[in-house]
């Protein structure tokens, strides 16, 4: 009986057990069942909205094939998660509301920037504000009006909101933002918002960018705004903002944007370093007092700074040239007084630079020259005492055309003591084509009897040692040499002007020279004989009474106590009274008193060989023969300083701004402000000199001046002068010659001349360009000598073996390298 009993037992438990794991299968099979046709039962009311929402009716109505309608993305089951229909062929306007969002369960990114929608936000967001999974939300550029909606607090999901450009959406932003805790991006730019941020936005702990410009918000920048650690880009630019730039700002050290222009903020500028990734300050067009700091120069990041018509007093600081990746700087309309300072030169990315409408004063620093980007300047309105550095009109100008030229011109307007702004500034000077060889001679070695000279004719009575010794304290290499004719000086102040070190001298030419005249010439030096602004001073025309011409460079008053002008100054006399050669302008006489600087030189009547290039009608009068010349005689020049010297000068400066030509065409090398004696016995390390674009590559990274650094800038110029502008596209294809493959000779020739119709002029035309070409490049040891191009250019040339037509720049370029050794230049 218990067996029984027991059996069947165990028969109805298994039983049971069968029957509800029937039950219970079939219950799974109805629910699995159940999913799967509410999937499709959702799918179908996705493809059902899109399809009645009449957006893509112009385009197709086959719901089969929606996720592959332009706008629209799907996940991997079918599922619409992105809907962006692109404004320019789907515009949704009126039919916004036909469309059911509430059928997209999977909804994540919705842009509907630019698409005519008209209502107000409550509307839109009554429509999509169910959509709790929505991240992405753009309804920029609408006709949206009225308030921000609330609602739009209850997308808790959004990392991006960007109602921008709708115009007339006013009001505040709601307390429920600060619901939106995973918003990164808020873009509210354009609209009409006039209160700024409520207190619960400070939770936003997510947002890094942050858009508010051109609205009309009023009040101050609350300091909470430090709360948004996150916040890289901070634009509330052109609102109605008043009181200070809050200090929490500064601390927000993850800000690479602040734009704050256009609004009435007061303050000073403090505590920036922080800022260690900020690349834009723009402050512009507010009410910012005080200097500009020193720690300015902290912000190492910074691309663009601009704090323009502010209240800005002080002078701007030095360490502004710290600022090495800055692109753009305007500083314009404030009250900023004092010096540019040099180290601007530093800013080598500098590209936009306005400093006008301010009180800054003194010279316009030669610094500015290094500035190779530097493609607009504005220093108008400003009392700038010094001329504008010709290089900077010279270094940009070889990329930029003439109309740049006229541009410059009106930007340094307006400077009242800018004295040579009328001045054409590209003439520049030269000297007599007389050598005075045995003065120099006796200048050098029979000092002790014009010594006794001097001081007989003035009949005065000092111990000639003590001249002699304060001659020597003064630094200066040369001697005293007479003017013994019409010069009327006080000997006392003469004398004293000696021991001060200052020197006066003036080599007769046919004994017609003379202080006097000069002054006298030239009406104390009045802006009408000024013809053109140097790297330094001013350059004037003087017709003496003889009725030769000369022309005078003279240095500004506060140039000359500047240290680095002043050497410049000096070693150009040092090195001019060493050298002679006919391609070399020769120094006529100088003074040099702490109270007026100058040297005299011949007038060269033609300017200089980058002005006539960047002439059209007077480049048409270089022909190719004169050109040819040019080239050869300042390759004489170099091969004279470099070789025919007791010690190696190297010029360090070659340009087409330092070719000077006189009425015949003639070529001299001018400028030896920066020139050097090469020691043997020394590195011979160096600061960067030089014009850009001109100098050898291997300085950059050694600093070792050699005399090939010189060959390089003549490849340059020799290239310059055959292609008619600077080379620089030319240049840059050297690194990857196979690119010269397919560029012709003859293409690159200077487009102004017709091209050369006489054999032997092509064939000079491809010896120069050979030439130029094994100059140029980038390793100093393999470029020749200048002894070598010289000797070169007077052996006789082989005829061409090809038409010039057919010539290649690659073919050019390989002769170049095999010239070594050969003293004549390689059959192309
Ligand atoms: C779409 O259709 C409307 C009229 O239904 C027409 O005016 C419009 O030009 C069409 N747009 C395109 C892109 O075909
Ligand atoms: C799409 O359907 C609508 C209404 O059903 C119709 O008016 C329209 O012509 C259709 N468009 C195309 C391209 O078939
Ligand atoms: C979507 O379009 C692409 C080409 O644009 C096509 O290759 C693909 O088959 C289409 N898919 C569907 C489901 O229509
Ligand atoms: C606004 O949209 C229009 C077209 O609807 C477009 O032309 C314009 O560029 C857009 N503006 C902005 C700021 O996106
Ligand atoms: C928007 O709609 C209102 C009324 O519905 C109308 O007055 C207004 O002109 C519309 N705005 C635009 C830009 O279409
Ligand atoms: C959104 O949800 C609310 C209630 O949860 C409902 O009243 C409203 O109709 C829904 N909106 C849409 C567009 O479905
Ligand atoms: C949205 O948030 C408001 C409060 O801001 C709340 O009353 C409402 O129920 C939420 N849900 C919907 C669907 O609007
Ligand atoms: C708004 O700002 C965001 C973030 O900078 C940007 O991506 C978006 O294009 C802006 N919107 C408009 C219409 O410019
Ligand atoms: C800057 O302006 C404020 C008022 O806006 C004034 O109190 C303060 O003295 C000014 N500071 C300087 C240095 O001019
Ligand atoms: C420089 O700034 C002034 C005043 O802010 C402005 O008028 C001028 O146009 C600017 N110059 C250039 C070249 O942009
Ligand atoms: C000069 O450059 C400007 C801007 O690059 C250009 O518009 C103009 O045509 C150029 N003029 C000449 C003479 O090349
Ligand atoms: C400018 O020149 C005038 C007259 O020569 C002089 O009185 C004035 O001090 C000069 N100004 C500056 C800033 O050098």
């Amino acid at each position: 009986m218990m067996n029984l009993n027991m059996s069947l037992t165990f028969t109805a438990s298994v039983m049971v057990m069968l029957w509800s794991t029937t039950v219970l299968s079939s219950y799974v099979a109805s629910q699995v069942a159940a999913t799967t046709s509410a999937t499709t039962l959702s799918l179908e009311r996705e493809a059902k909205a899109l399809l009645e929402s009449g957006w893509w009716s112009n385009y197709s109505n086959d719901t089969l094939r929606r996720c592959n309608w332009t706008g629209i993305s799907c996940n991997d089951a079918g599922s619409v998660t992105k809907i962006y229909p692109p404004s320019a062929s789907i515009k949704v306007g009126d039919k916004f509301k036909n469309m059911d969002f509430s059928c997209f369960l999977n909804l994540a990114f919705l842009s509907l920037g630019g698409h005519e929608l008209n209502g107000t936000t409550e509307d839109f967001v009554f429509n999509i504000g169910n959509l709790s999974t929505i991240t992405h939300l753009d309804l920029s550029n609408n006709s949206l009006y009225g308030r921000l909606s609330p609602r739009l607090g209850n997308l808790t999901q959004l990392e991006f909101l960007d109602f921008s450009y709708n115009q007339y959406i006013a009001g505040s932003i709601p307390s429920e933002f600060g619901n939106l805790k995973n918003l990164a991006i808020l873009n509210l730019t354009g609209n009409r918002l006039q209160k700024p941020f409520p207190s619960s936005f400070y939770l936003l702990t997510h947002l890094t960018h942050l858009h508010m410009s051109s609205n009309q918000l009023l009040g101050s920048i609350p300091l909470k705004l430090g709360n948004l650690k996150s916040l890289m880009t901070l634009d509330l630019s052109n609102n109605f903002l008043d009181g200070s730039i809050p200090s929490t700002l500064f601390q927000l050290s993850n800000l690479v944007t602040i734009d704050l222009s256009y609004n009435k903020l007061v303050g000073q500028l403090t505590n920036l370093n922080r800022l260690t990734k900020l690349e834009k300050l723009l402050l512009g067009f507010n009410r910012i007092n005080g200097s500009i700091p020193s720690k300015i120069g902290d912000l190492k990041t910074l691309l663009a700074l601009s704090i323009h018509s502010n209240f800005l007093e002080g002078s701007i600081p030095e360490e502004i040239g710290n600022l090495k990746a800055l692109v753009s700087l305007d500083l314009s309309q404030n009250q900023l007084s004092g010096p540019i300072p040099p180290q601007i030169g530093n800013c080598f990315n500098l590209e936009e630079l306005n400093l006008s409408n301010n009180n800054l004063q003194g010279l316009i620093p030669n610094q500015i020259r290094k500035l190779s980007l530097l493609d607009q300047v504005d220093l108008r309105n400003n009392d700038f005492s010094s001329v504008v550095p010709y290089n900077l009109y010279g270094t940009k100008y070889h990329y930029v055309n003439s109309s740049f030229y006229k541009k410059h011109d009106e930007v340094y307007g307006g400077n009242k003591n800018l004295t040579s702004y009328s001045c054409s500034p590209l003439k520049k000077n030269c000297n007599l084509p007389i050598s005075l060889p045995i003065t120099i001679f006796v200048a050098f070695f029979l000092f002790g009897c014009l010594l006794q000279l001097l001081l007989w004719r003035y009949k005065v009575k000092v111990n000639p040692t003590s001249v002699l010794q304060a001659t020597k304290n003064g630094g200066c290499l040369f001697q005293l040499l007479l003017w013994r004719y019409k010069v009327k000086v006080n000997p006392t102040s003469l004398l004293q002007a000696i021991k001060n070190g200052d020197l006066f001298s003036i080599w007769n030419y046919d004994g017609k020279i003379a202080y006097e005249d000069i002054i006298a010439s030239t009406d104390d030096f009045d802006i009408r004989y000024c013809i053109g602004t140097g790297g330094y001073g001013s350059v004037y025309r003087a017709q003496l009474p003889s009725g030769r011409v000369v022309a005078l460079k003279k240095l500004h008053h506060l140039e000359a106590e500047e240290p680095a002008v002043d050497k410049s100054f000096r070693n150009e006399i040092k090195f001019l009274t060493d050298v002679r050669h006919r391609n070399i302008v020769k120094l006529h006489g100088y003074c040099l008193h702490k109270r007026c600087m100058f040297l005299i030189y011949e007038y060269m009547e033609r300017g200089s060989l980058f002005f006539m290039l960047s002439d059209d009608v007077q480049a048409v009068e270089l022909d190719w023969t004169k050109r040819v010349n040019i080239i050869k005689s300042t390759a004489n020049a170099l091969s004279y300083l470099h070789f025919e010297c007791t010690s190696i000068m190297v010029h360090r400066d070659i340009s087409s701004n330092n070719i000077l030509l006189n009425s015949d065409l003639e070529a001299f090398v001018s400028d030896f402000g920066t020139a050097r004696i090469i020691d043997p016995d020394s590195s011979n390390e160096t600061r960067l000199v030089g014009t850009y674009g001109y100098v050898a590559p291997e300085l950059a990274y050694t600093m070792v001046v050699t005399e090939k650094c010189d060959v390089y800038s003549f490849g340059v110029l020799a290239l310059e002068t055959l292609v008619g502008k600077h080379p620089a596209e030319i240049l840059s294809l050297l690194s990857a010659p196979s690119s010269l493959q397919n560029i012709m000779l003859i293409d690159v020739l200077d487009p102004r001349l017709s091209p050369p119709t006489c054999q032997l002029v092509a064939q000079n035309i491809v010896h120069v360009a050979t030439i130029a070409f094994a100059c140029s490049q980038a390793d100093p040891n393999l470029r020749p000598t200048m002894k070598h191009v010289s000797q070169m250019f007077l052996s006789c040339q082989r005829s061409l073996r090809n038409p010039l037509r057919t010539i290649s720049l690659l073919q050019l370029v390989n002769c170049g390298m095999h010239m070594e050794g050969s003293y004549q230049a390689p059959q192309c």
